[in-house]
Parts: structure tokens; C-alpha cells; sequence
């Protein structure tokens, strides 16, 4: 079988937080340890100024995200881990794509339409408060995936669009200049679950409804028991289909598990008890990484010699693909 390249960028805007475990890292990390996958995964730090421009953000950020990473397993012998500002071929590939890249394409976007959406029915001017960053926020996305060739994007939903960008820009390029970049396919999981945050909504930073993962012990304790339920009393039926604690104990336990705490369900299980054992469940699964992630705050020079060597790993690949491109386009030495 030939080796399949997979790569996905992580926003440094914020502390990851279960969905994001059960969602995006966990199955990354997972997808390590198969021996046809090649895996590059990066921290976007330069996606992220154009949603957050507080820089003490920023750097936590990217620092808690880079751990998090890290205390979880991911095995950075096997997988590229890198932060995209360490890499100076994507800004500079993203600027021959955006030659290469139709307006009306970004003009399609669904987060650029979405501001003018909001704008015009705030009645404000459609431009208001949208930078160029924002505009062109899917050709800095395509020069990340086209710097190092990927054939599958693990994304969610909402980046489909701007992966099949990066395919049409990649294609143009192609047609024009040679054959030069792979062309990229999203990978939307279906099976990984999408969780729900504590108001039975999708858990996102957006709707403030999160439980981040590496909360201390007596906080995670907490943050479950304000999953939202209802009213039923100990003994009464509850329906597991319906309830946010249950789905999320599904994305924890085993088959076994699930299958009795469905019968628990049945049985009337107490809310504080149901959410005093799916404490203990997601307490046993992230507790030791927990740890690590604590020590790895406390010495973020270790962390940073981690980027610095996925950054040299991810630049024998760019720099040479950099160059074929340079050359592709005209621009190289005179005589
Ligand atoms: N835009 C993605 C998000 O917000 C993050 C991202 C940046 C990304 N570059 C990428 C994802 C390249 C996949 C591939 O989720």
C-alpha cells in the first residue's frame, strides 16, 4: 500500500476542551500509529490573528495547544508537529496562491458571507470590520495543505469549502505551471461523535458551553455536574437518546459500558450519580495526561524544542517544494 499523507491545522485561539478531544485529537493521534499514514499537524498560529487580536491570547494559546498535544501521546517521531509561523515557505507559497486564486472564489466563502451577512442586517456597511485576513483566510489554508502535498484533511463540517479551495486552487496552478501540488480531499469523519457542550448544544468556544480537558479534578467535577438534564426524580426513567451525559459517556466508555449505563438509564439512575461516574470515566481516561500537561506548562521550554524540531522536519519538505515552485513561476537566479 503506498503511504497517504494526512495533515490538519488546529486555530490557536483557545483551550481545547472535550469536543475537541473526542472530535479532533484524540482520532489524530490515533491515526499515528497506522503505518501508511504519513500525519502533519500543526498549530495555526497565523489563522489565528484573524479571529483573535489579543496576543497574550495568542501565545497561551498556542502554548497550552502545542501541550495538550503532547501530554496526550502524540508520538512526534511518527507524526510532523509543527507551528505554522515556523515555517517561512507557507507565507511566502500563500502569496503565489493568491495569485492564482479567483476573487469570486473568496467571495464565495461561507465565514467571509457570513460577516456581510451580519453586517447588512446590523445595517452597517457590508465591509465593516472584515480585514483582508478574514477575506483570504482559505488561500493561507491552501498553502498550508499544498506545502507538504496532502492527500486527506481531517476537518469538520464547516471547513469542507475551504479544502475543496484549496483543490481548486491547486488545480489552476497545475493547469498553468506544471504538475506540482497533490490534489487534496477533506476527510470528515462520521463516526468520531461531535459532543455536545453543557447546554446540550454542539460543545464550541462560541457558545461558551465547554468543559475544557485538563481542568483540575475538583473544576471537572463541577463543569459536569452543570451539564444541563431535566427534572426527573431518582427512580423515574430517563432516555439516554435525549441526554447530554450519556452522550457524552458514550464517547468514553466501551460497548460494555455503554450498554449498561443505557440500562442504568432505564433503571432510573440518579442525575448526580450518572454524573459522579461519567466524572470518574473521562477522570481515568485523560488523568495521567492530566499530569504531563501540567508539567509541560511548567517547562515550556521543552516545548518549544519540540516545535523547533517538528518545524526542521516540516521544512525538508516545504523548502524543496518552495523552490520547484519559485522556479515554476519565473522567479529564480538570473545566468
Ligand atoms: N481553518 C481551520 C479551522 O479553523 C484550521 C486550519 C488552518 C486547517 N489551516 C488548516 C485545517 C489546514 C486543515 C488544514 O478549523
Amino acid at each position: 500500500m503506498t503511504t497517504e499523507r494526512t495533515l490538519t491545522g488546529i486555530t490557536t485561539t483557545g483551550t481545547p476542551h472535550l469536543g475537541n478531544y473526542v472530535g479532533a485529537i484524540r482520532p489524530a493521534i490515533a491515526a499515528t500509529a497506522n503505518a501508511n499514514n504519513e500525519s502533519f499537524y500543526f498549530l495555526a498560529d497565523f489563522h489565528a490573528l484573524i479571529k483573535c487580536q489579543d496576543p497574550e491570547l495568542v501565545h497561551r494559546s498556542t502554548t497550552e495547544i502545542a501541550a495538550t498535544w503532547l501530554a496526550l501521546g502524540l508520538d512526534t517521531s511518527k507524526a510532523v508537529f509543527y507551528r505554522q509561523s515556523d515555517v517561512p515557505e507557507i507565507p511566502e507559497l500563500c502569496w503565489i496562491l493568491n495569485c492564482m486564486a479567483a476573487k469570486g472564489l473568496m467571495n464565495r466563502a461561507h465565514a467571509y458571507k457570513a460577516a456581510v451577512a451580519a453586517n447588512q442586517e446590523a445595517g452597517a456597511d457590508p465591509d465593516f470590520g472584515i480585514t483582508m485576513g478574514l477575506y483570504s483566510y482559505p488561500v493561507l489554508m491552501a498553502a498550508d495543505i499544498l506545502m507538504f502535498n496532502a492527500h486527506k484533511v481531517p476537518v469538520g463540517k464547516d471547513q469542507i469549502q475551504h479544502v475543496e479551495m484549496a483543490r481548486d486552487i491547486a488545480a489552476r496552478f497545475n493547469h498553468h505551471y506544471g504538475d506540482t501540488f497533490v490534489l487534496p480531499e477533506a476527510q470528515v469523519e462520521d463516526s468520531v461523535a461531535v459532543l455536545q457542550g453543557l447546554d446540550g448544544r454542539k460543545m464550541s468556544k462560541s457558545y461558551g458551553n465547554t468543559i475544557p480537558l485538563f481542568l483540575p479534578e475538583k473544576q471537572l467535577k463541577k463543569h459536569i455536574n452543570k451539564i444541563k438534564t431535566n427534572l426527573l426524580e431518582p427512580g423515574e426513567a430517563k432516555d439516554p437518546d435525549t441526554s447530554t451525559v450519556f452522550q457524552i459517556w458514550q464517547a468514553f466508555a466501551s460497548t460494555e459500558q455503554t450498554a449498561a449505563m443505557r440500562q442504568a438509564f432505564a433503571d432510573g439512575i440518579a442525575w448526580g450519580e450518572a454524573k459522579k461516574q461519567l466524572f470518574e470515566l473521562i477522570n481515568a481516561e485523560i488523568g495521567e495526561a492530566r499530569e504531563r500537561y501540567n508539567e509541560l506548562l511548567a517547562s515550556p521550554a521543552v516545548i518549544e524544542e519540540e516545535l523547533q524540531k517538528g518545524a526542521e522536519k516540516a521544512r525538508q519538505f516545504s523548502a524543496p517544494l518552495l523552490q520547484h515552485c519559485r522556479e515554476a513561476v519565473g522567479i529564480r537566479p538570473i545566468g
